[in-house]
């Protein structure tokens, strides 16, 4: 089971992504997770990183690539996996299905925009353990996580300049990518609206229909 998970930001591909990971044991592997991650540290790359996350704009193709497929080989994905955040250009999506990892399934969770704005504004993620929570699960924005009582924060990229510069690069990238899954017969349209619980749903019966 080789799927993706394509969408917005916010459109909630890292929490289905999570589930899917813990329903159909395959790793969850989230290129813009590796990328926080080695944005700490005050090495050149880490500091580079940093500015073009913070700013809202993609890692050149070459480095994700790089470091995506470097993530697949693990003996982990062999299995399977969920893709979350790669491909999200169209050179990446053509990398992609040349390469041992092509994808059975591009899953696009498609959400409101005024959803999406709402979602992102309200987002906060532990400063420890990366867990995220929405809005609806935090009565006091000042909350401690719930897992290991750190700090929740708000995304550098969350930041509303940051943010509109998301969604134009998203747009701008969306056609081509949907255009070259959809000719292959291989992408799969999910509505993202409503509950966590909801769109679960939708993508287990989905997952389960094509690729269990
Ligand atoms: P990445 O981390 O992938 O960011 P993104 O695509 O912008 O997506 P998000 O993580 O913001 O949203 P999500 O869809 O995962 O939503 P979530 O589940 O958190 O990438 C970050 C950066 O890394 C990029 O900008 C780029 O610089 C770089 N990068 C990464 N991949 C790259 C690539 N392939 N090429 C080049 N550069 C790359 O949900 C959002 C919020 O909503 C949460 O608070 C959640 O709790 C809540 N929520 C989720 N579902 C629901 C629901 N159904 N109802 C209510 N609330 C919900
Ligand atoms: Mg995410």
């Amino acid at each position: 089971m080789r799927i993706g998970l394509f969408g917005l930001p916010g459109a909630g591909k890292g929490t289905q992504a999570e589930r899917i990971s813990k329903h159909w044991a395959i790793p969850h592997v989230s290129t813009g997770e590796m990328f926080r991650e080695l944005q700490t540290g005050t090495s050149e790359l880490a500091q580079e990183i940093r500015a073009i996350l913070a700013s809202g704009q993609l890692v050149s193709d070459e480095m994700v690539t790089k470091l995506a497929f470097d993530r697949l080989k693990r003996a982990d994905c062999q299995r399977g996996f969920v893709l979350d955040g790669y491909p999200r250009t169209l050179p990446q999506a053509e990398a992609l299905q040349q390469s041992p990892f092509a994808l059975d399934g591009l899953i696009c969770i498609e959400v409101d925009r005024s959803e999406i704005i709402d979602r992102l504004s309200g987002r906060r993620v532990c400063e420890r353990c990366n867990a995220v929570f929405g809005s609806e699960s935090l009565v006091n924005r000042e909350a401690t996580c719930p897992h290991d009582g750190s700090v929740l924060v708000q995304r550098a990229d969350d930041a509303p300049e940051a943010v509109k510069t998301r969604l134009g690069v998203f747009e701008k990238n969306f056609s081509p990518v949907v255009r070259f899954y959809e000719a292959m017969g291989r992408l799969f349209p999910v509505d993202g609206n409503g509950s966590v619980d909801a769109v679960s749903e939708r993508l287990c019966s989905l997952i389960g229909s094509k690729w269990a």
